[in-house]
């Protein structure tokens, strides 16, 4: 497989670099494609060194597959370019995501509706991507009536440049650009992506919009309160799920220790429960803190961790390869 990796030299498209190689994807020829700025820099894939090219000279080299990670802005306008010469695009942002004509997959739940149709293949949302995964399979068992979410984000998912406020501002350095409006260091910001008219912000609503989207229901009720702490390790969420059924607390571990991709970790007695500090550079999802809402009935409580440039992004988006590699529709 010929793979292109648009925004190669960004933080989502190192772990990308990172992913292909340790799931040994078969990449016959790497294709590293950033901005006009970065043309001819070096990345590093499995041990060499490959040059960052343009996107016309990716295109030219006619990949397979192009995992774009490179924002909306550049998605917009580049998908479609790569899709018309018949490259298949597997896109980590917004840009794609609700569009009724694209597909938003996470492999575990819908890459079975995948076709050779589909030219532009949208990865979901960080948050998303991580709770979906522990709530899908509960959904089919007990029904999700409503799901009320917190969220603890990691500085990576804003990209390098927030990576380098966080630590500049640890070490009391004026040398970079802010890109968050407040400090972030010891500091907890209630604010991610932009403000909407009705108060959330784009990424609460990426949470209520995507969930219902992947799921393929859209009676499942979301509301999400997502905010940004200074750490780098992934995303933490605080999820309360309320379903339609009774549920058996046994089987509710039961049922996701075989979920493939979700490990549970949840021994309060010995001080176990998931942290962002553990599943960094992780491709699963952890999951613990499981216990009854004892104020309704048929409501549970749990918390979600998962690296966020893994699941969230970069593993995700290499799984959806995989199976279209495996299916043969690349
Ligand atoms: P560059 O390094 O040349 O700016 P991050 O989210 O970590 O900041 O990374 C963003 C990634 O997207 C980088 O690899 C960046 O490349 C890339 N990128 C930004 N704009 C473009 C563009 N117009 N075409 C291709 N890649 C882009």
């Amino acid at each position: 497989m010929k793979v292109a990796v648009v925004g190669a030299t960004g933080l989502v498209g190192g772990e990308i670099l990172k992913v292909l190689a340790e799931r040994n994807f078969p990449v016959t020829e790497l294709i590293p494609v950033a901005s006009e700025r970065s043309v001819g820099k070096q990345v590093e894939f499995k041990g060499k060194q490959y040059t960052v090219v343009s996107f016309e000279d990716a295109i030219k080299l006619k990949p397979n597959v192009a995992i774009f990670s490179a924002g909306g802005g550049t998605s917009t306008k580049l998908a479609p370019v790569f899709a018309e010469a018949g490259i298949t695009v597997i896109d980590n942002s917004s840009a794609w995501r609700m569009d009724p004509t694209k597909k938003l997959v996470v492999p575990e739940i819908n890459a079975y509706t995948l076709t050779t149709e589909d030219k532009i293949i949208a990865n979901p949302n960080c948050s998303t991507i991580q709770m979906v995964v522990v709530l899908n399979p509960l959904h089919k068992k007990y029904k999700i009536k409503r799901v009320v979410v917190s969220t603890y984000q990691s500085v990576t998912g804003t990209g390098k440049a927030a990576v380098d406020q966080l630590f500049a501002e640890r070490e009391g350095r004026t040398d970079v650009e802010n890109v968050y409006p407040h400090k972030i260091d010891l500091n907890v910001l209630p604010h991610i992506d932009v403000f909407l008219d009705n108060g959330y912000t784009k990424e609460e609503m990426k949470m209520v919009n995507e969930t219902k989207k992947i799921m393929m229901d859209d009676s499942i009720a979301v509301t999400a309160t997502t905010v940004r702490i200074p750490t780098i390790g992934g995303h933490s969420e605080a999820v309360n799920i309320e379903f339609e059924n009774e549920f058996d607390l046994q089987e509710v571990y039961d049922i996701l220790s075989q979920e493939e991709g979700v490990i549970i970790q949840d021994d309060p007695k010995n001080l176990i429960y998931p942290m962002p500090i553990n599943a960094h550079g992780k491709d699963e999802v952890f999951v613990g803190r499981i216990r009854r809402d004892e104020s309704q009935p048929k409501t549970l409580n749990m918390w979600i961790v998962a690296d966020n440039l893994r699941k969230g992004a970069a593993t995700n988006a290499v799984q959806i390869a995989e199976f279209l590699a495996k299916k043969g529709l690349l």
